[in-house]
């Protein structure tokens, strides 16, 4: 079956059930899903429940879709994300940011944890993706290319909407968050980088390090969507930081500076 049939079944799945029709999507990145709690007239689906989403396997990932209500604005939430170095095809990782995307959101807006390698960056920091570099080796629009969806080479000299960045530095600004901008570079992971590997990112122009996002950037673009992306720097990059890196460390800053970003999402939502 071909990916465009299985969205729309997805999407007749979701429909058949209770649930509004959203204009901005969300991803929660790790550690920042708490934000679906703040929503109101909620409707949410388990991933396992609909058809052809994969299973979610990493902890603080919850692995729900929850519609609901942030003022004015109707969005739709993936509450936990697939990632690739957890054995998936490429394919079903941006399988849900199609099926948001087909079910005509104008807006994502997707967040992650990085590791913090611009040294003006501290753990806590929030940044406002201006630009990403794929590093993953790999790109979810390999292969046959579905019209009905998107062109075969679609532009990238755009992807995170500056419209959209404005907006959401103007209410940091106003929150007193004092957001960061930068370059978001990804990997596939799971390891770690070597402190040689965050050289060659800090030389190549990064100033974070992830394991997701941009496959998704990518999707959305090829289907017309706008994007807006924001990393929690949960942790400074290997040789940064003088200590090991570990899983704990990014969940914990996540969860520390989870009021903020909950504040400042509540904001830019009904702005977008
Ligand atoms: N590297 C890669 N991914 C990450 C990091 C990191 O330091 N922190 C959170 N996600």
């Amino acid at each position: 079956m071909k990916i465009y049939d299985q969205i729309n079944e997805s999407i007749s799945f979701i429909k058949k059930n209770d649930y509004l029709k959203p204009e901005i999507g969300i991803v929660l990145g790790s550690g920042l899903g708490e934000f679906a709690n703040t929503v109101s007239k909620k409707n949410i689906f388990n991933y396992s429940d609909i058809p052809h989403f994969k299973k979610v396997s990493i902890k603080g990932h919850a692995g729900k879709l929850v519609f609901g209500k942030i003022q004015n604005k109707t969005i739709v939430i993936l509450q936990g994300r697939y990632h690739f170095y957890e054995g998936h095809d490429i394919k079903d990782i941006v399988f849900p940011i199609r099926v948001l995307c087909g079910m005509g959101i104008e807006k994502i807006i997707l967040t992650n944890a990085a590791g913090g390698i611009n040294p003006k960056f501290k753990p806590g920091d929030l940044m406002v993706i201006h630009d990403h570099i794929n590093l993953m080796g790999i790109n979810p629009l390999k292969g046959e290319n579905d019209e009905r969806m998107g062109p075969r080479f679609p532009d990238m000299s755009n992807v995170y909407d500056k419209e959209l960045i404005e907006i959401i530095l103007g209410i940091g600004n106003s929150l007193g968050l004092k957001l960061k901008t930068g370059v978001y570079a990804a990997l596939m992971g799971p390891s770690y980088e070597t402190p040689s590997e965050i050289k060659m990112l800090s030389i190549l122009g990064a100033d974070v390090v992830g394991m997701s996002t941009v496959p998704e950037a990518i999707v959305a673009r090829h289907m017309g969507v706008k994007v807006a992306g924001i990393s929690c720097i949960t942790n400074l990059a290997a040789g940064i930081s003088k200590s090991p890196l570990n899983h704990k460390e990014v969940t914990e800053t996540a969860n520390r500076v989870k009021n903020n970003f909950i504040a400042l999402l509540e904001k830019v939502i009904p702005e977008f």
